[in-house]
């Protein structure tokens, strides 16, 4: 059975719900069950990741229209403190951004700025909870870009 870890953070539950499906659909369709780490659980403690992950991250901006203003990250900076901590980061080969299209140009805007910071690729975004095309979109994604990250 192959491997994959995920990293994420959820503060509402949506990011959540979308990585348990994503696990089901891997499961399911590729034979992996993915290791899972929700950094809100790990309550600011971190650890050296030794092995190739990707990232799943939603969008709390502290107002502001993500133009001129708008681009201070609120909620979910233990992600980035536990990518940065042990050098993780080196390991992630792509993030997923979540938002809500409502926020127009903030829209998945933290994860584009954590690609930036970190020099990863941003691979696809959803909004909320996702849809099951998304799922099914991301899922190949994650896929092919672990396995370029790994070759
Ligand atoms: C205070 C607050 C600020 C938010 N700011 C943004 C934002 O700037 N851009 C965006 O795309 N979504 C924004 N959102 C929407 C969340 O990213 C979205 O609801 C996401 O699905 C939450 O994920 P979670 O439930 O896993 O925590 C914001 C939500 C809240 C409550």
């Amino acid at each position: 059975m192959s491997q994959l870890t995920i990293l994420y953070i959820s503060l509402s539950g949506n990011t959540h719900s979308f990585v348990s499906r994503l696990r089901d659909y891997l499961s399911l369709n590729h034979n992996i069950t993915p290791r899972l780490i929700n950094v809100k659980e790990l309550r600011h403690e971190t650890f050296a990741l030794s092995e190739p992950f990707v990232a799943l991250l939603p969008t709390y901006l502290e107002g502001g229209n993500g133009l001129d203003n708008g681009n201070q990250e609120i909620l979910t900076t233990p992600l980035g403190d536990f990518m940065a901590s042990h050098d993780n980061y080196k390991y992630c080969f792509g993030i997923i951004g979540s938002g809500n299209r409502n926020f127009n140009n903030q829209f998945c805007l933290t994860a584009k700025q954590y690609a930036e910071r970190f020099g990863f690729p941003v691979l696809d975004e959803f909004e909320l909870r996702g849809t099951s095309s998304d799922i099914e979109r991301i899922a190949e994604k994650i896929l092919h870009a672990q396995a370029a990250f790994t070759n």
